[in-house]
């Protein structure tokens, strides 16, 4: 892709309208169907060094933290490896534990954001191993990092990240498959995954061509002032990219909670003025999930649910298709996008440039 506009009025809407061709380059040659696994071949990383890894530590800001954290669920699925994710920023203020075992990755659009690359330069400093999840090729986290792999999401101008988020998660579903292929992730289990793997581009193009039903969405939900964004487990991330999304263009604002997490609290601020928007996948947590919209309906909240199939309790539902349980999250956030992209556009907001916001922050 170019910088041109190509017809669509913002890089936003241009940049998610990208996604389907986006996805698919990150596959292209990747993938070995003889033994169901993934070449990744800047890793730096041998078969053996891969098996001696006993966690996992993603590191990056804003949305390139949120795809590490679902990036951090697909390692721990696929590889069964402990991963989690933390904001760069924390993790090098904290003066963490720097284990050996453990496998760094610095996750980064630009690679060049300030606080990831004092955290990889940290941790180099300290004998760790650093592998960089970057797009902007031969940035500084990656020719910091020991090692890595490219998102090729192509230029991204709008300073809300939206087809490098989608690209970051693929690659993640990449790495987590390949590491699964070294470890216990069965040959089955490895098709399985490619086949999904392989079905989003096009399962993209259907979401995306329900723009006009998600813009109308958008205008049911614009009055709020406030709304609430829910999801469980591999949906929570979801939850908080797509809170994270409205935030920054709309500028309304957004809270993301776990499903789980609502009685604890902010089941108090649920009343009709408090829209909630639930990530409802149909997985093994599909019954929690319900109950979990019942409890907002009994306060009288209004909820719009992203799932595989409508939601009776849901006043409205944007059905999403259905892939691989693991894959399930690359998807479900792609018509929040739109949802966000739409209520911004509706309130005359410059939604390329943010107020207050930089694509790329360089300083502390
Ligand atoms: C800025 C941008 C965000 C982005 C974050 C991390 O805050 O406004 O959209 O997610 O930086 O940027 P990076 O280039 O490291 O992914």
């Amino acid at each position: 892709e170019s910088y041109d506009m190509g017809g669509h009025d913002t890089y936003m809407h241009k940049e998610i309208s990208e996604q389907a061709d986006a996805v698919d380059r990150v596959l292209r040659g990747r993938i070995d169907d003889r033994f169901a696994t993934v070449h990744l071949g800047g890793l730096n990383l041998d078969a053996r060094e891969a098996r001696g890894v006993r966690r996992i530590k993603i590191l990056g800001c804003g949305t390139s933290y949120h795809a590490g954290q679902i990036g951090a669920q697909l390692i721990e699925e696929l590889a069964r490896i402990p991963a989690d994710a933390e904001p760069a920023s924390e993790f090098r203020y904290r003066n963490p534990v720097v284990d050996p075992d453990t496998l760094y990755v610095a996750v980064s659009q630009s690679g060049e954001t300030y606080d990831v690359l004092a955290a990889v330069q940290e941790l180099k400093r300290k004998g760790a191993r650093v592998l960089g999840v970057v797009n902007v090729v031969g940035s500084a986290i990656a020719r910091e990092a020991d090692g890595g792999t490219y998102v090729h999401a192509g230029p991204e101008v709008c300073v809300v990240s939206t087809k490098c988020f989608t690209n970051t998660v693929v690659a993640f579903a990449l790495l987590a498959l390949h590491l699964g292929r070294i470890r216990d992730l069965s040959v089955a289990d490895g098709k399985r995954i490619i086949d999904g793997l392989r079905r989003l581009p096009a399962q993209i193009s259907e979401i995306l061509a329900n723009e006009d039903e998600i813009k109308k969405m958008a205008a049911e939900y614009a009055d709020a002032k406030s709304m609430m964004f829910i999801g469980r487990v591999r949906g929570f991330p979801v939850a908080r990219e797509a809170a994270l999304k409205l935030k920054e263009v709309s500028y309304i604002h957004a809270e993301a909670y776990p499903a789980s997490e609502l009685k604890h609290g902010p089941l108090a601020l649920i009343e009709p003025a408090m829209p909630t928007v639930a990530i409802v996948p149909d997985d093994d947590l599909l019954e929690k999930n319900r109950a979990a919209l019942e409890e907002i309906k009994a306060r009288s909240g209004r909820i719009l649910a992203v799932a595989h199939q409508v939601q009776e309790k849901a006043d409205h539902t944007i059905v999403v298709p259905k892939n691989e349980n693991e894959l399930d999250p690359i998807l479900m956030g792609i018509p929040l996008q739109l949802f966000a992209y739409h209520t911004a556009l509706a309130m005359g907001r410059d939604i390329d440039k943010p107020r207050n916001l930089a694509k790329s922050v360089t300083v502390e």
